[in-house]
């Protein structure tokens, strides 16, 4: 039984409130002597005209109360107290019939949606940033698609513009070309930046770079080599974080697919008029919505970023048919997506409003400073085996006789990254701090994934729950707030997907192994001697063990069965 669903069908039967929106309405009080579930009725004071007092005592009195232990009147609340045996049984045997699937729906069925994420430049490292917005994409994605949503992830590389220009210059003059087949990206960011100290001394190669450049959009044989070879060494390096990740795209349209599909929408501007002339630039004025103005074309005539994301939105409106289009960018890019998306209301396009910049915080280490302007990056992937090497140290250290060991560290090291940009809102700063993310006991990925581990050591050695089940006999005060946190996952998920906010997943999962572990800590289980509780405690275990598996592969981290 879905209580929600119960409850606002019975609050329903009593007043004349769309049924949809009461179930949004009810809460999961913060203390359980408020009940398990709480409908407050101030917003509906307006609609039904009465006092939300009055209107939670009228329904208090009429309501079906059938399947609740009781159901009380506290000023504008409703509470409801639900029958325990009852609600531990519905809530445990739907795990266990539903097992991966437990917390899906169709709630999304054939509705596209597009997520861009990700979205490295070419022929340059691979950023923290970057990361932050896989693993945040990455998240929404599976989210979405475990609600049946449809999604399309995109990988707008930034592929193209006037560096690749600057990029074949130095590649002519400085180029080590083993060095380059060995470790791409870090001989084309050496080159790169060397190119800008030298064009301080001397100026005359930024001319150089525009040449080059001009050759490149012309389509000229040499220069198109050169830009396909830079393309593809960094895409195999990106696909060594990818895979080491698990993430993968539909879609790896990145900036260069859209020059072929500019000159239209630069056409439709000005056709719409919008396009005004500003010191020989295109620019579209949005001064009225307090923005400086959209530039559409420089005024050498090239097109931007702004111009490629223009197509680009169209392009995924024409292609996808989306419900939602959703951009994981930083929030430096704020002001970008505001102009992006006015200027596509301005062009008349209703579907402006479907458009969603997901932005995020800043990352800083604990233990280090970068300047990127001096070429000093941290290489994404050395900093994914930093957290696999350190995770591996503390599993030789606690645990040195388990077995694939490596394995183990790979997915404990690379989750506790993930799990550390998931777990904070994410318009939040970040710190990286090692010690702090790879610790076994605080609000950590290790520690989610220890406690899965240690859920499955007990089931290994005691046996799952075969055997008779009594639900009535789950009546200790931690046994039933676990199983009323299990029975929230979907509720979690909902939540999630309406702020696109997979923390709010993250940290439900933390609360689930908190729960589990003080469970764990003031239950018996192994030395129970009444069977039925013993066995009802492991049906508990079983499906604590299945909840925190479905959420973390929601959130793009993995479990392992031994740590
Ligand atoms: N390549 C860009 C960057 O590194 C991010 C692109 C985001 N997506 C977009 N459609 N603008 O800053």
């Amino acid at each position: 039984m879905d209580y929600k669903k119960e409850i606002a069908k019975v609050i329903g039967e009593n007043i004349d409130v769309d049924v949809d929106k009461i179930e949004k309405l009810i809460e999961i009080p913060p203390k359980p002597e408020m009940g398990d579930y709480a409908f407050p009725c101030f917003s509906l004071a307006k609609e039904l005209r009465k006092a939300p007092n009055k209107i939670a005592e009228e329904i208090a009195a009429n309501i079906n109360k059938n399947g609740f232990e009781r159901v009380e009147n506290l000023g504008p609340y409703l509470n409801f107290y639900v029958d325990k045996a009852v609600f531990s049984k519905n809530t445990l045997e739907k795990i266990f019939d539903e097992k991966d699937e437990y917390g899906s729906s169709k709630v999304g069925e054939g509705k596209n949606i597009t997520i861009d994420f990700s979205s490295p430049n070419i022929a340059k490292p691979f950023h923290v940033g970057h990361l932050f917005s896989t693993a945040i994409g990455n998240s929404l994605y599976k989210i979405l698609s475990f609600e049946g949503y449809n999604c399309i992830g995109i990988n707008h590389l930034g592929d193209w513009g006037t560096q690749f220009g600057k990029l074949i210059s130095a590649y002519k003059r400085w180029c080590d070309k083993d060095a380059l087949e060995k470790e791409p990206i870090k001989e084309l960011l050496r080159i790169y930046v060397k190119f800008h100290d030298e064009a301080d001394k001397d100026p005359s190669l930024e001319d150089e770079g525009r040449m080059y450049f001009k050759k490149l959009e012309d389509g000229e044989k040499e220069e198109v080599e050169l830009w396909k070879t830079f393309r593809e060494l960094s895409l195999k390096e990106f696909e060594n974080v990818y895979k080491l990740l698990n993430v993968k795209f539909d879609s790896y349209a990145g900036e260069s697919f859209y020059n072929d599909k500019m000159d239209e929408v630069v056409e439709e501007i000005d056709k719409k008029g919008l396009l005004v002339d500003s010191n020989g630039a295109k620019v579209v004025m949005l001064e009225e919505y307090n923005m400086p103005p959209c530039i559409i074309k420089k005024s050498d005539g090239a097109t931007i970023y702004a111009t490629r994301d223009l197509a680009a939105a169209e392009y995924r409106k024409k292609t996808y048919d989306f419900y939602k289009s959703i951009y994981v960018v930083g929030s430096d890019q704020k002001l970008h997506f505001r102009q992006l998306f006015k200027t596509l209301e301005l062009m008349n396009h209703e579907w402006s409003k479907d458009c969603n910049h997901v932005s995020f915080g800043m990352v800083r280490f604990s233990d280090r400073k970068f300047s990127t302007r001096k070429g000093e990056v941290i290489f994404l992937e050395d900093l994914l085996k930093e957290a696999v090497d350190k995770t591996l140290e503390i599993i030789n250290e606690k645990n040195p006789e388990l077995e694939n060991k490596e394995e183990v560290s790979e997915k404990v090291g690379v989750g506790s990254v993930v799990f550390t940009f998931l777990k904070n809102s994410r318009e939040k700063d970040i710190v990286f701090d090692w010690k702090e993310m790879l610790s076994f006991d605080g609000e950590t990925g290790p520690y989610v994934q220890y406690t899965y581990a240690r859920g499955k050591s007990i089931l290994r050695k005691l046996g799952n729950a075969e055997g008779e089940i009594d639900y009535s006999k789950l009546n200790t005060t931690e046994e039933f707030e676990l199983i009323k946190l299990l029975a929230g996952f979907q509720g979690a998920i909902f939540n999630a997907i309406d702020k696109l906010e997979p923390s709010i997943l993250t940290r439900y999962v933390i609360e689930i192994a908190k729960a589990f572990n003080k469970f764990y800590n003031l239950n018996k289980i192994s030395t129970e001697e009444d069977i039925l509780v013993k066995n009802s405690r492991l049906r508990l275990t079983e499906a604590t063990t299945e909840v925190i598996k479905n959420g973390l592969n929601l959130l793009g981290v993995g479990v392992v069965e031994k740590m």
